[in-house]
Formats: C-alpha cells, structure tokens, sequence
C-alpha cells in the first residue's frame, strides 16, 4: 500500500505520509475545511465534498461513504444511519474537540477511528467564556443597544447597572482544559474565588489556583459566577434545570460554552424572565443553528452561534490538526489525538 521512501525536503511528518499514496484513497469532506488543507487533501486523496445545497445531506453522505477510506469536518451527526454503507471507512476525523455528535459506540463496532482537535483551541475558548461571562454582568450587548438608539441623554438608572466581577467567586463545572483556562483567567485577572465541580477532584490543577472542590449544589449556591465546561455525555446532560436554577444566587451569571444540551433550556429562560438569576451569556444552544427563541427576548441573556474556537488562528489550528490526523489514519500510524 504505502512507498517507504520519505522525500527528505519534505518537513513534517504528515507532508511525506500523504505522499506515500500509490493508489489514491478516498476522502469525503462533510463541511467546511480550509481551502490550504482541501488543497493538499485533493494532492493526494480522491476528495468528495458534501454540499448542503445539493440536498438532502444525509443521502449525500450515505452515497460518498461507501467507498470512502476518510472523512473530514465537523458538526454533523455521524451513526449508523450516515455511515452504515461504508465499506472501506478507517477514519473520521473530526474539526473539533468536542465529538457528542458521533455515534462512538457504532464507530467503535466497525473499528472506525475517530480523531478530534484538543488543546489547539483550549485558550480561544475560554476568552469567549470570559467575553460571554463579562457581557452579560456588565449589560454590555443591552447597554450597547441604548447608547445607538440615542438614549443617552441622562447617565445610566440603577436598573441598568451591572455585577462587579473581579474578587466575585467563579464556580467551573468542568475542571478540564477549557475549565482549567477559564480558572486561570478568573484568578490572576480578576482576583476571583475560583471553585469547581467535576467527577473528581483534580488536586494538581486546582491547587494553581487555589481552587475548592464542591460538589454541584455547593458550587451554585456559593458561586457568583458559573461557568460550564464540561463535554456533553449521558451525565451532563440537563445537568442544569430548574432545580439547579432555583439554587442558585438571585445575583449570579450563568455561562455555557459547552453543549446546549448541558442545560434544560426552557427552564433557564423561566429562570431568566422571573429574573432568578441575574443574567446568562450562551454559547451552545438546545437547538442549532438558532433562528428563533424566547431568549431573543430578554435583556439579560447574551446570545453568541457557537463561536467559542471561532477565530482565523484557531480555526487554522484545529484545520490542521484535523488534516494531520486524518493523513496519518490513512497511512496506518496513530493519529495525534484520537476518540476511538
Ligand atoms: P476536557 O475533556 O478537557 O474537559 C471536560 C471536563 O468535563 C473534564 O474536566 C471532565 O471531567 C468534565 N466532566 C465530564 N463529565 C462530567 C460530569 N458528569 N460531571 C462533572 N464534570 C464532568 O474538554 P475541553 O475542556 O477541551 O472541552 C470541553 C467541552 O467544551 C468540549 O467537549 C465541547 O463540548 C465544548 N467546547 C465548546 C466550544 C464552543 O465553541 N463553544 C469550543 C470547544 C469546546 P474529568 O476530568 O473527570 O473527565
Ligand atoms: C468544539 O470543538 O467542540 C467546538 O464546539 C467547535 O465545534
């Protein structure tokens, strides 16, 4: 199958891997790569790209899997329904850390690997967190809206101010690699209390910043701030409804940069419109792409379309990461980071 001879002007490691094709594997794109890594993917593979606007994308994945060796994107439920006519598929390899969308139980039983984008985007997403955690207890969005409107002919009414956050207790539900970033952005930035609620104590991490484990119900009645990190899995989900609400701090902001399915969205916005919580920044959502909502109505939720990783350099980042593991998986070495 592969030519052992590595051309030695070739730098990286995955550069002279997809040179090794003799015979050209086949590689389905299901959404948006950087043009620079479809480029290099068409070099080396046979590329079939899926287009929403050819129809039904489901159909169009099931035709371009059957012979497909890869796949590449992110974002789309990937199952048995999608992939059960591939023949060939060794690898999916997806654009993106989280892989809640990918039936993994059905991917292990067909021995397809599934590879993710970790870390790369680990610091991208916790600025969101924090931009998300900083709107919504400041009013920025709302107060932006009447300063355009041309309301500003007095200062602003007590009605209209905002939450202190520096020296406020953070609590981060989720002390993993973006939970860890948040913390790190609460502590030394803003002086902030940081506590934390996991599986497990994480002693090594929290220890940086003086963080206190607790268990859920401490976190939400103690914390000021709260932020969820956690990936969605059988556990987490509606981890957040409205038991969980009703804990919390009348003065408390809520932050999710995890799943939308994390938190019981209908009771967060019943917790929103009786003002139970102060205020919430949201990333992820029950239902995405968001078009309509009731949380469109009120002034104390900040809304966001799940740009949490969405800047050029992070998005590069995780592109080619994604094209690496893939270009390794189809040259039967380990990608770097795998699910499956
Ligand atoms: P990590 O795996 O490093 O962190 C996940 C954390 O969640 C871990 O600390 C884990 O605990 C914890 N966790 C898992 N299950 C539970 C549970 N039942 N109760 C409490 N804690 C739990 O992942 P990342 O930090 O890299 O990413 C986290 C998630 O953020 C991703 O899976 C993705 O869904 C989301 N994300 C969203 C983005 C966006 O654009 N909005 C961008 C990037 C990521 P333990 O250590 O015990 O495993
Ligand atoms: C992730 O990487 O999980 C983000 O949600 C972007 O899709």
């Amino acid at each position: 199958m592969t030519d052992l001879h590595i051309a030695p002007e070739l730098t990286t490691e995955t550069e002279h891997l997809s040179q090794k094709n003799h015979e050209k594997k086949k590689v389905v794109i299901f959404s948006q790569v950087f043009p620079e890594f479809e480029e290099k993917l068409r070099q080396d593979f046979d590329v079939i790209k899926i287009n929403p606007k050819l129809g039904d994308v489901n159909q169009q994945i099931r035709e371009a899997v059957t012979n497909a060796h890869g796949m590449i994107g992110a974002g789309r439920l990937l199952g048995k329904e999608q992939l059960k006519t591939a023949q060939h598929l060794e690898i999916v390899s997806s654009v993106s850390v989280g892989y809640d969308n990918y039936d993994v139980d059905y991917l292990k039983s067909r021995q397809i690997q599934l590879a993710h984008t970790p870390h790369v985007l680990t610091e991208t997403t916790a600025d969101t967190a924090f931009a998300l955690l900083m709107s919504a207890a400041r009013r920025i969005p709302e107060l932006d809206q009447w300063t355009r409107q041309g309301q500003w002919q007095h200062t602003v009414s007590a009605g209209q101010f905002g939450m202190d956050i520096h020296g406020k207790t953070l609590g981060i539900i989720g002390l993993g690699h973006i939970g860890s970033a948040i913390a790190r952005r609460g502590y030394y930035g803003f002086n902030m209390n940081i506590k934390y609620h996991g599986r497990r104590e994480k002693l090594e991490t929290a220890q940086q910043f003086q963080a206190e484990y607790l268990s859920l119900e401490e976190l939400l009645t103690s914390s000021d701030f709260i932020v969820v990190a956690v990936d969605l899995n059988a556990q987490t989900k509606h981890l957040l409804g409205q038991a969980e609400f009703a804990l919390m701090k009348s003065t408390s902001v809520l932050v999710n940069i995890s799943r939308g399915a994390v938190i019981d969205e209908e009771a967060l916005i019943e917790a929103l419109q009786n003002q139970q919580i102060f205020g919430a920044g949201l990333d992820v959502f029950a239902q995405e792409p968001l078009q309509s909502s009731k949380l469109f109505e009120l002034n104390n939720v900040v809304v966001t379309p799940h740009i949490g990783s969405a800047t050029e350099a992070t998005r590069y980042a995780m592109n080619k990461l994604a094209y690496e593991n893939l270009v390794l998986a189809l040259n039967g070495q380990k990608p770097k980071y795998s699910v499956v």
